[in-house]
């Protein structure tokens, strides 16, 4: 089954918003690091979530938005994290990639809409996840790019010929709509879609009925 991970950097109360993503029927918390230089934005929720402590029963999935991720990678990995991903325009991927592996956690590599797909051939082999970005990290609430449709398309026939085990995650501008094209995703991030609605586990079970759709009628 699919599963849905909401980010909360749209929220206007986010601790607020964390526990309605805790209560409802979503797989993870879609935390989003910024650090004003990779991206212009800063967002730092570490400490919040932190001190949330046994309140979070969510695992996180962690999106860092850093050029230096180093101390995020150490300090998330003490929190309940099931995957950390780094993006892959960074310089030294490989040096994160092992730190994330090292600790047990599961390694995601972002991918920007300018960045071509070629880029994350060398790491197919060590990671778990690709993290396609609809829309040019720093904001929630932006459109998601017609684009990204093929890019995602491209990335499965590269991890099917490769015959890796990576699975497909896509972040920026998903809603329920956008949701009925990603028939090739297993991780469906969305915010303000979701932090938007009034009922956060409505809002997510759309998300995943509607990416989904596909995958059943081929099965009946
Ligand atoms: C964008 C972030 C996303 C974003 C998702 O830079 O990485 O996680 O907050 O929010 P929506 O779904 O509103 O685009
Ligand atoms: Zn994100």
């Amino acid at each position: 089954m699919k599963k849905v991970s909401v980010s909360f950097l749209a929220s206007k109360d986010e601790q607020r918003d964390i526990l309605k993503i805790n209560r409802s029927t979503a797989d993870y918390v879609h935390v989003d690091v910024m650090d004003g230089k990779f991206v212009k934005k800063k967002h730092k929720p570490y400490k919040m979530l932190y001190k949330m402590g046994n309140f979070l029963n969510k695992r996180l999935d962690v999106h860092l938005m850093e050029k230096n991720p180093l101390k995020h990678i150490n300090y998330f990995a003490s929190l309940n994290t099931e995957y950390i991903t780094i993006h892959v325009e960074l310089d030294k991927v490989d040096k994160y990639i092992d730190l994330i592996k090292q600790y047990g956690i599961k390694c995601g590599l972002a991918i920007n809409p300018d960045t071509d797909v070629s880029i994350l051939l060398p790491y197919l082999s060590k990671i778990d996840m690709v993290l396609v970005m609809g829309v040019n990290p720093g904001l929630p609430g932006q459109e998601f790019i017609d684009d990204t449709i093929k890019k995602i398309l491209k990335i499965k026939k590269i991890i099917v010929s490769k015959k890796v085990k990576v699975k497909i995650s896509v972040d920026g501008g998903v809603d329920a709509e956008v949701a009925k094209r990603l028939d090739f995703v297993d991780i469906i991030v969305s915010g303000s879609y979701v932090t938007n609605s009034d009922d956060f586990s409505e809002a997510v079970e759309n998300l995943r009925e509607n990416a989904s759709r596909n995958t059943k009628k081929a099965k009946e």
